[in-house]
């Protein structure tokens, strides 16, 4: 068997059409949606996630605001920023790229955001009802990866789903929303972490694997059934002296063997990366479409 491609970047470039039509539509009411993005540091890759997301921002004609500080920026200059995005009314979407220089203050800068604006779905307001099954503006990479497998035909409904990870950024929330009762979930649900032994003899079970442990290649072919339906989240670097940045992108699965092995199997790069941006615009629009009382789209 030759594992089907699910082509995140095409699916993306499908969605970011429908929401380039929805910010015309918007732009032409008075309302041009605006994401407030704050970069504290110069992380390097933090650097490329926050030039990404502004650039696929300009392709949507959204607006784009960067606050960038340094990485010496107190908490008291963080918290000012993000209240004065909240403030700002041209700014419906709240970004603060993670992790920060001290991790510790994270908390209390993401509680700060408005849930109003929280595009991330980061807020405790906007977790509790995802939880709940309410209403919420949901994590950008669990609910692209819904619209990969939903866009795909690859419906969860009745599938054993194995999530390694248990970030709050991509295995819980992940793991929350596929077990909901609704067509994008109703799945039954495993999450396996760097707490479980032998995490083979879960994901040897799974219908469909997310792989989200953040470590490159721990996946292998050996650890996946027949046809199984393989979704990679990880973006590792491995050094790469071919390559004029010296590295290039690996994921958390050993894809290439994978490929005789799978039923369909997200790559990296150019699977998971492109949907996590795609629905922080779709995100930042339905937060300008709410904040301004206007029908979701
Ligand atoms: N760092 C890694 N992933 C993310 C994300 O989805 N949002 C933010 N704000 N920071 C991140």
């Amino acid at each position: 068997m030759t594992a089907k491609r699910l082509d995140g970047k095409q699916i993306a470039a499908e969605m970011r059409l429908e929401i380039k039509t929805d910010v015309e539509r918007l732009s032409a009411e008075g309302v041009r949606p605006g994401l407030g993005v704050l970069l504290v540091g110069d992380d390097p890759a933090s650097r490329s996630y926050v030039t990404a997301k502004e650039k696929a921002c300009a392709e949507a004609g959204i607006l784009s605001r960067e606050i960038k500080l340094p990485a010496s920026a107190t908490k008291a200059e963080i918290l000012a920023e993000v209240r004065a995005l909240n403030e700002a009314g041209d700014i419906h979407g709240i970004l603060v790229q993670l992790p920060l220089p001290d991790s510790s203050i994270e908390e209390e800068v993401l509680n700060t955001i408005l849930p109003e604006k929280d595009v991330d779905g980061f807020h405790p307001v906007n977790v509790g009802r995802m939880m709940l099954g309410l209403p919420a503006y949901l994590p950008c990479t669990p609910h692209g990866i819904l619209h990969i497998l939903k866009r795909s035909g690859c419906s969860v409904s009745g599938k054993h789903v194995v999530v390694v990870g248990r970030s709050n950024i991509v295995g819980r929330p992940m793991a929350n929303l596929l077990s909901q009762k609704n067509d994008l979930g109703n799945a039954t649900v495993t999450v396996c972490h760097t707490g479980t032994p032998d995490i083979g003899r879960f994901t040897r079970q799974a219908d469909v694997v997310i792989a989200a442990a953040g470590r490159p290649k721990v996946i292998t072919a050996d650890m996946i059934k027949e046809g199984a339906v393989v979704v990679d989240v990880g973006v590792n670097r491995e050094e790469d002296s071919s390559k004029a940045s010296g590295f290039r992108l690996v994921g958390d699965c050993d894809y290439d063997a994978m490929l005789e092995k799978a039923g369909a199997i997200t790559p990296v790069p150019g699977g998971v990366g492109p949907m996590t941006i795609t629905m922080l615009l779709f995100n930042t629009v339905a937060c300008a479409r709410r904040l301004n009382n206007l029908p979701a789209s």
